[in-house]
């Protein structure tokens, strides 16, 4: 279907692509893997017409073709779906998926035919889309199939998805995995990039594999695995599991009466009654949005409780604010690293000093800020926490997701919390910087702080969960051993089954 054949692109200095040879064959679902920077989106943006190679041909069906703009794609019936979604939030599903396809002005679109042939297709893939809907109320799993909808409208046969499941629940993506699968049934061919491991391995028939701007591998899913495909994209073996004692943990460092935190819809957080100690990790296992971000969010002190008790230490903290819990010894790290843990055009000193900036040793006296301090301190997190590039005056929006979530931990790390609250450590992050962070993570138990881990990978919080706790609709439904529990075990309480 598609073959992309020796290309080479460079942004000024980097080298982006070098000699990349992919082919697509007709009918498959193809996985592009590799650690972030690797090159997989500008490879597949080539293709999309996004980019232009510095050199290099493209095939379509064995056919050499000049794809120079996205428009050239589409017409050749290559379709792609960006990491950040193109929808307008203001405007309908129809509005959004008709408009730039059909020709002509708004005033002469038949919006009646074009709304029954969106829902028409919607339906064909059991995508439960309805066009009349505003993207600003859809969830960002059915914002995807939208986007999903808009290239299949504009008769793409090829689909190339950048890192789709980034933004999903487990249970979405499960339900996108089965729409995939769906569309290669009629033929459709499908290009998805990631680097999920488990993914990889679940929908793709061929996998290529990249580091460093090269194809280090291309293999049938069929005859890889896990650790061959993680050697690949890390260039090293990796440790797949995580390697840890037994806790042991100490003194209460948290507890939690009673707690009832109101959401946007209702309660949230309902009664909930816990204790973490130091010197280990409480994982909170669910499905996303069951009341662990509000009750993380509460302990962290961004929004209000309801009713019930907080105390560290012994010390109520129930009604203190965000900077006076960071004092008492509290650490947070968000699940929403754009919205609440960073400034995204600032600087990674800045950065480092957000939420000590206007205290010793960061702030001098008469309100100054001391320079020679926070540059100490941003080398130090740099070098901790391995984040590339290691330029203390870079802005942290240049920055890889991945080396952004490792400042972020670098800087609450250096807090040297009592209390580490973390939510999704590894969202968005590649494997070698999953194996460092859960490394940095037991570290920090090991050392007696004692941590409050979220996160929606079920093998992420039971590998690191020293206790576990199962919460559903803002409640606990039970604890388990992360030792023994069986993924099925946990799955059944994530949905409201009782231990
Ligand atoms: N528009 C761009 N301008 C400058 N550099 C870029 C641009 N797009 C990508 N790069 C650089 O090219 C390399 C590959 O990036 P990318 O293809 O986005 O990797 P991946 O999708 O595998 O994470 C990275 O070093 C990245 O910083
Ligand atoms: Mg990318």
């Amino acid at each position: 279907m598609l073959e992309l054949k020796n290309i080479t692109k460079t942004f000024g200095s980097v080298t982006a692509n070098n000699d990349v040879s992919i082919r697509i064959e007709k009918g498959t679902i193809h996985a592009i893997v590799g650690e972030n920077g690797a090159g997989k989106s500008t490879i597949m943006r080539i293709a999309y017409g996004f980019y232009k190679a510095d050199s290099g041909e493209i095939f379509v069906d064995g056919k050499p073709v000049s794809i120079k703009s996205p428009q050239d794609a589409i017409n050749l019936g290559i379709g792609m779906v960006h990491q950040h979604f193109m929808l307008v939030d203001t405007m309908s599903v129809g509005e959004n998926i008709i408009l730039g396809a059909e020709g002509g002005n708004a005033a002469s679109i038949d919006w009646k035919k074009a709304n029954a042939d969106i829902l028409a297709l919607s339906n064909e893939l059991r995508l439960g889309v309805n066009p009349k809907a505003m993207i600003e109320d859809l969830s960002v799993g059915a914002q995807q199939r939208v986007e999903l909808l808009k290239a299949l409208y504009r008769n793409a046969e090829l689909l190339i998805l950048d890192e789709p499941t980034a933004v999903l629940t487990p249970q979405e993506v499960e339900d996108f995995f089965n729409i995939l699968r769906r569309m290669r049934e009629q033929g459709k061919t499908i290009v998805i990039i990631t680097h999920k491991l488990e993914e990889v391995l679940a929908i793709s028939d061929d996998v290529t594999v990249m580091r460093d701007g090269r194809v280090v591998g291309n293999v049938k899913t069929a005859d890889t695995n896990r650790q061959e495909l993680a050697r690949m994209i890390v260039g090293r073996d990796v440790l797949l599991r995580v390697e840890k004692t037994d806790a042991s943990p100490r003194d209460t460092v948290l507890r939690i009466e009673n707690l009832t935190v109101k959401g946007k819809h209702g309660e949230a957080l309902n009664g909930v009654s816990f204790d973490v100690r130091a010197g280990e990790i409480v994982g909170i296992a669910g499905i996303e949005g069951n009341g662990q971000t509000e009750l993380i969010e509460a302990i962290a002190g961004l929004i209000p409780v309801e009713s019930g008790r907080i105390e560290l230490d012994g010390r109520d903290l129930t009604r203190m604010s965000v900077r006076q819990r960071t004092e008492r010894g509290i650490a947070h790290i968000p699940e929403d690293r754009h919205k609440r843990g960073l400034l995204l055009e600032s600087d990674l000193e800045e950065n480092s000093i957000l939420g000590v900036h206007y205290r010793p040793p960061v702030a001098a006296a008469g309100g100054f800020l001391n320079s020679t301090v926070i540059e100490k301190r941003t080398r130090e997190i740099i070098e901790n926490f391995d984040v590339r590039p290691p330029n203390p005056q870079l802005a942290a929006k240049s920055l890889s997701g991945g080396n952004q979530q490792k400042l972020i931990i670098g800087r609450e790390f250096e807090l040297n919390p009592k209390l580490l609250l973390v939510s999704q450590p590894t969202r968005g992050v590649d494997i070698g910087a999953i194996e460092f962070i859960h490394r940095k993570l037991i570290g920090l138990r090991d050392a007696g702080s004692a941590v409050l881990l979220v996160s929606a990978e079920l093998e992420e919080v039971t590998a690191l969960a020293d206790r576990l706790l199962v919460i559903y609709k803002g409640k606990f439904v039970g604890e388990v051993d992360p030792k023994t529990v069986s993924k099925e075990e946990i799955g059944l309480m994530m949905t409201g089954g009782k231990k």
